[in-house]
Order: C-alpha cells, then structure tokens, then sequence
C-alpha cells in the first residue's frame, strides 16, 4: 500500500542506508538506522520463545521461561474463537513483558498430509477453520500492542526438502484451499507482518514470487504491514526486495545490503522501490515502540491456569464405549507410560518454549483419584525400542489389579519434528505390543493419546476409550485428570480426519514430491473433502468428538442474510444429558448442479455452544459471501455462484442432524461469450438461449434430418454439439450462419 509509506523520511539516507534498513540486526532484532528504532521479532507461536543472543532458529538453545500454551494442532480442536482470543491477548501480554516487538506466528498453512512433520503448528485441514482460528489468535495478540507474523506464507505443507520445494498448485486450489486462510486473516485482522514461506510456489520462491507478494497480498488483500522472510529463506536479495518482501532475516553478515545497494548504484533497482520497504518496516517498528508498556508483568499463574483451560478445551473424546468414562471417584487406577511422568507438551523445533512449569499427568491423576488409588508402571520408554519383557509385565501386573487402565501412548519428541516428515503413521511397535497384553489383561483401559500429527489408530481402536490428548502444552497434565474424572466434561472436536490407513490419504501419490517439486495432483480435495467424494471409510471423521452429555439439533431455519451475511441459519441445541457441556456445531453447504467441480460438502461456519443439562440454546451460524465463493479461472476472480443451496447442520461430518436448503443470488463479474464460448455456454445463459437457441435448433435441425431416425436424435444432437466452440457452428452446420451473425448475437447479449 505504497500510500502508507512515509519515504520521505529515507530522503537523506545513503543507498547503503536504506538498503540495511530492509535485512535485520542478528537474529532476532531488525536494524536501527537513523530515526528508526530497533524492534525484537522472537518465536511463538503457542508461546513465547525469546532469546537474545543465540544464533538459534531450531529452538536448541534455552530461552526465557514463558507460558507453554497448547500448539495449534489442539487449540484447533477447541473450536473456539473467544478462547484462542484470550490465548493471544497472554502471549501478548508476555511479549510485551520480555520488550517483544512481534511475535513469529501463527501458522495457517494446511494440513495438507499427515506425514507432514509440522503439522503440530498448523490448525486444520479446512481453510475456514484455520482461517477463523488464526483471526482470533492475532486479534487477540495485536490488541496487546504486538505484531503478529502470519506463516509460512504460502503452501509450506511438508518439511521435505522445505527451503526448495517447489509447490505445483492449480489456481483454484490455491486461492480456494491454501490461500483462503491468509487472506481471511489479512482480511479480518491485519497482521503487522507475515512471513514468506522458504518453498517456491508455482516455480518461485515465494520471497521473491511478485505475484504472491504484491499482486495478491497487497493489491488484491489489502495488506497493510511488512512481509518478513523466513530465517534464512532469500535466495536472491534484490528479486526479493523487487517481488515485495521488506525485512530479510536474520543477518547474513552485510552480504545481502551489499548487493542491494550495488543493484541500486547500478540501477538494477529503483530507489523507491527499496524506500518502500524501507518505509514499511519502520512504521510498523515505530507503533511497535509506541505501544511498548515499559515495566509490564504478567500474571504467571493466570496465565497456567488459561493454559489449562485451553489444554481441558482442547482434548477430543474419540470413544467411550459403555460409557467407561467418566472414573468416579474411589476407581483404582493402573496409570502406564512415560508419558504419564514425562509428558510431550509440545513439537520440536523452532516453536519450542522453556516452561514456566509443567503440569504432570500423573500427580494431577493422584490428586484427583487419591494417591492410594493410582498405581503407575513404565511400560515403555518414548523414544521407542523394542518391547521390554520387564516393563511389559509390570504394566500388565498392574492393570489386572486396577478398576481400570489409563495408557498413555504416542509419539516422542524424535518421532516427529519441524524440519523433517514423517514416512509411516504408525505408533512405536512397543507400544502396541504393551496396549494389546494391558487390553488382555484389563478390558477396561483407557488410552490417552500424545500425537503431533495424525497416527494409526487402527490397533488402538480396540480400547474401549480413547482421548485424544494430541500436544495439550503445560496445564495438560491437569486437564486430563480434570476430564477422566468429568470435572471437566469434554468438548473437543477434531480439525483434521483420522484416516484409515496411510495409503487412503489425499495426498498419498503426491507427497513428498520428488527432485525439487511436488504437484498438488488432489486438487480441492484435502481432507474430507477426499474421503467423502471417494466414500472411504475413515478411522475418525473431521469435526468428530464425543461428550459425557448428549446434545439434540431441532428447528433448523435457513434464510438468506444481508451484507456479507450470505446465509444465516438458526438451530436450536438441546442438552439432552445430565450434565452441563459444550457443543461445537458445524455447518456445510452443497450446491447440486453447480457449473463447478465441487466437493460433496464444505465446512463454511461453526459455533461453540455452552448448554446446561436439560437446557436449549438457540445457535446462529452465518455463512460470509467471501466463504462461499469459488475462484473462477474464467474470471480470474472470485464468483458467488447462484443456486439452491444445501445447508447441512451438525456435530461432525459424518454426523449432519438436520437438513435445509437457501436460495443465493449469484454475485460476480458477469461472463462474456466470445466465439470460443461452446454451444453449451450459449444455452446455459437464459437470455442467450432465448435469442439464439432457435436459430441454432432451426440450423442444426439439417444435420438432425440427415440422420436414420427421427426419435429424439435432435435433442441428442444438441446434446453432442453442446461441446462445439461458436466459431466452428457455421461450418458444422453447412454454412447456415457466418462468424459475423453470431458475433452479432453475442454483442446483443453480451450488452443485456
Ligand atoms: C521457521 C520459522 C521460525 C524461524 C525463526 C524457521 O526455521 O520456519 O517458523 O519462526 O525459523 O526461528
């Protein structure tokens, strides 16, 4: 938005000046030159990891204690816009403590492929979802005075070969599923800076991809802060200033400056061109200082509490057969795994935070059941190996003399990882071989589940009760006492689909690409947008979580809205149970008939609902404009399609309770037909069809005669040459019309 900038300011500064003033000081500060201060940019996202001195972006070094919030990957499966809010505003709060100017994050790239090793980071395989989510995470933040870095902007969806990849994506896949969560966020809460990504994108780089940085972000989105790169992600400085980016980080040591200022000496580069930069770092440092609030302390135990409740939020109930859970009080427990005393709270990487302190499911469990009551075994160990006899034993002595197991099982803090992905789903061989003699020796086991990313539940389907505990950050330990016991009634809902098996996945044939590039051959269809269109049986539906309540959907009512409004139902959400839980309601829409290649449904609004046993809420859902577009390549735009639209209402994907359907007028660029339009465009356009149909029925009605049956064969004809391109009727049909009659008609309807 070059009428943002105050270049100006830059008038006096020398080349060398203005180019250093675009690449950083270190690795975690941007530069003071002249009137421009100083600002530190330090990781996120979930929590604050700042480190002054090392020269460190794969979180190997210590940095200062800081709150461990629950990762993307179960903050998502809150649901929960106003939570994730609040979870933004405390690292807001804790940045402003540690003189943080932005915090590097959130992530709202897609969950493209389970395998992907950074998935943790990520929200959802759905755009809306992610999109939503990431909104509230830096509203919440920015409302604190902090910058906030939306990443990896665009299409970072596997770590393989991550700082060359080339990501090969058609135009509508990417604006409709990778894009759409960027531009919703932009959109509705304007980040201070984003974060290119280090992949190419369609054959460039995206720090130095023009297309991606100015056209779409700042032209078509309205962009309004400064594009940061990933660290260490410019392959070619002057490309990159060029294509849009403003801040390269960290520091190479003056090499890139240099060769900035030598392409603007020799002008290879335009001195506004680097200016704006310039100028776009410096005003989002200057509000960074003027929000500054010297001397702030956070509240540290505030602060674990809400991590908690996020952590308590946040876990998914996948199975409850015979209603196991929730453990009354007085239960003997048999608690087995490590990571029942060594929980994995977090991802590894670049994201990791040193802890304020650590909740120990464990000692949480003893406090909630009775320390008397809660025996612990090993079992195994969490960075995998082959069974231990001993361990295995132990564990089965102890779940045979308990009321019940609860196994913690998962994946380690080597099993999956930021810079690398994942081959297989499979949870560590020991760990199965453990959960099948615990299973034997005490049907009653409940597993608890650690996972970054997406695992293999097809041996673990077998435990009557399953938690998905996924990474919960430092109050988990609590919440999963607190739901075992049902002080906390679960209400987590999954943001990405278990599959079935590794080989079901979209992706499967297209990941992770291979010599430098990967096509995204499955188009739209990520997620459940894949299984359903292939009717595969899933392990776990998308949107899918159980409560120790039950909840009824009644008097759906669908109308049309207003404004950006497009669609708004209301329902009502009746407690059905007995005790007092939380409801995440989803709706889809469908368009039979579209003129689009759709999937069977996508998700397009959701809404947490808090009910009292007994009681009934109504629940309004609306469905923004925006949302409900389809990137037209036609138009090279978005275009609201008009139709009868379905409007499917419900706790899961797979479980839609009610049913309705709203009428949407269509909102778009109007269509031009030119004479490569096809007979089939004309008559699909009422006005064209009224105008020119006859014509076109009277010529082709030759070539109808001329063929051995009279029967129908005309609308069969029509039916055949609905394909023809315009220019080619008139010698298909033996010269009864010129290129200049049908020009002709297409001005006229063209101009209607
Ligand atoms: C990661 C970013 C991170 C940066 C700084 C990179 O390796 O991809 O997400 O913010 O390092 O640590």
């Amino acid at each position: 938005m070059p009428h943002l900038d105050d270049t100006a300011r830059f008038s006096n500064l020398t080349n060398a000046e203005v180019s250093s003033l675009s690449s950083g000081a270190g690795f975690w500060y941007s530069k003071e030159v002249g009137d421009v201060p100083a600002i530190n940019l330090s990781d996120g996202p979930h929590g604050l990891r700042k480190q002054d001195t090392s020269a460190d972006h794969l979180g190997i070094a210590p940095s200062v204690p800081a709150t461990c919030f629950p990762p993307a990957v179960a903050l998502a499966q809150t649901w929960d816009v106003e939570l994730i809010d609040r979870v933004g505003r405390a690292l807001g709060e804790e940045s402003q403590e540690e003189g943080v100017g932005i915090l590097l994050g959130p992530g709202t790239n897609i969950k493209r492929d389970p395998r992907c090793g950074r998935n943790f980071e990520y929200f959802s395989e759905d755009p809306v979802l992610s999109g939503e989510l990431a909104t509230a995470w830096v509203s919440g933040l920015q409302s604190q005075g902090i910058g906030a870095s939306l990443k990896h902007f665009a299409a970072n969806n596997q770590e393989d070969d991550r700082m060359r990849v080339d990501a090969q994506i058609d135009p509508r896949t990417l604006r409709e599923i990778y894009l759409r969560p960027f531009q919703k966020t932009v959109q509705a809460a304007q980040p201070w800076t984003i974060m290119c990504s280090y992949n190419k994108v369609n054959g460039t780089y995206a720090s130095q991809n023009h297309w991606l940085l100015t056209q779409v972000l700042r032209d078509e989105w309205g962009f309004e802060g400064y594009v940061v790169s990933d660290w260490g992600a410019v392959d070619d400085r002057v490309a990159a200033v060029s294509a849009g980016l403003d801040l390269q980080m960290p520091y190479d040591g003056g090499i890139g400056d240099d060769t900035l200022t030598a392409a603007l000496e020799s002008g290879q580069i335009d001195r506004a061109t680097v200016e704006h930069a310039a100028a776009r770092v410096a005003r989002i440092s200057d509000r960074s200082v003027a929000e500054r609030k010297e001397g702030f302390v956070y509240d540290r135990d505030e602060h674990h509490a809400l991590a908690q409740e996020a952590a308590s939020r946040a876990i998914v109930l996948l199975a409850n057969e015979g209603g196991i859970l929730p453990l009354a009080q007085g239960t003997k427990l048999a608690v087995i795994g490590e990571f029942a005393t060594a929980p994995r709270i977090q991802g590894s990487g670049s994201s990791r935070v040193n802890t304020t302190r650590v909740d120990v499911p464990l000692e949480e469990l003893r406090a909630e059941f009775g320390a008397e009551n809660v025996e612990f075994a090993t079992g195994f160990t969490t960075e995998g190996g082959p069974a231990d006899r001993a361990l295995v034993q132990e564990a089965v002595v102890a779940a045979s003399g308990a009321d019940v197991a609860v196994l913690f099982m998962g994946l380690g803090y080597s099993q999956e990882s930021e810079g690398f992905d994942r081959t297989h789903l499979d949870l560590p061989a020991d760990q199965l071989e453990l959960l099948a003699a615990v299973l034997e020796a005490q049907p009653r086991t409940v597993v608890v589940l650690t996972h970054g990313a997406v695992v293999d539940l097809t041996e673990v389907v077998g435990a009557p009760a399953i938690l998905d505990a996924a990474l919960l950050g430092q109050g988990g330990g609590r919440a999963i006492a607190a739901v075992l016991s049902g002080a906390v009634n679960p209400c987590g809902k999954l943001a990405e689909t278990i599959p079935v098996r590794l080989k079901d996945v979209p992706a499967f044939g297209n990941f992770p690409g291979e010599h430098g590039s990967v096509r995204y051959g499955e188009g739209l269809y990520v997620g459940y947008r894949w299984y359903e269109e292939r009717a595969l049986d899933v392990a776990f539906p998308f949107g899918h979580g159980l409560s120790y309540t039950t909840f009824e959907y009644s008097d759906l009512a669908v109308s049309a809205g207003a404004g950006d409004e497009v669609i708004v139902a209301e329902v009502t959400v009746t407690n059905t149970g007995s005790v007092d839980g939380r409801e995440i309601v989803q709706l889809y829409t469908s368009l039979e008939g579209s003129a689009f290649d759709r999937p069977v449904k996508e998700l397009k609004a959701f809404a947490v609902a808090a009910v009292a046993a007994g009681e009934s809420v109504r629940v309004k859902l609306a469905v923004k404009a925006s949302d409900l577009s389809v990137w037209d390549v036609r138009r090279d735009g978005w275009f609201l399609e008009g139709g009868s639209y379905g409007v499917h209402v419900g706790a899961s994907s797979a479980d839609i309770r009610l049913n309705g359907s709203v009428e949407v007028t269509e909102v778009g660029q109007k269509l031009a037909l030119t004479l490569q339009s096809t007979v089939g465009d004309l008559l699909a356009n009422p006005a064209a069809a009224a105008m020119i149909g006859p014509m076109i029925a009277e010529g082709l009605g030759g070539l109808a005669d001329s063929g051995d049956s009279e029967d129908g064969l005309g609308i069969d004809m029509l039916k055949m040459l609905e394909s023809l391109p315009l220019n080619r009727i008139g010698a298909i049909a033996g010269g009864a019309f010129t290129i200049g009659q049908i020009q002709q008609v297409l001005d006229a309807v063209n101009a209607l």
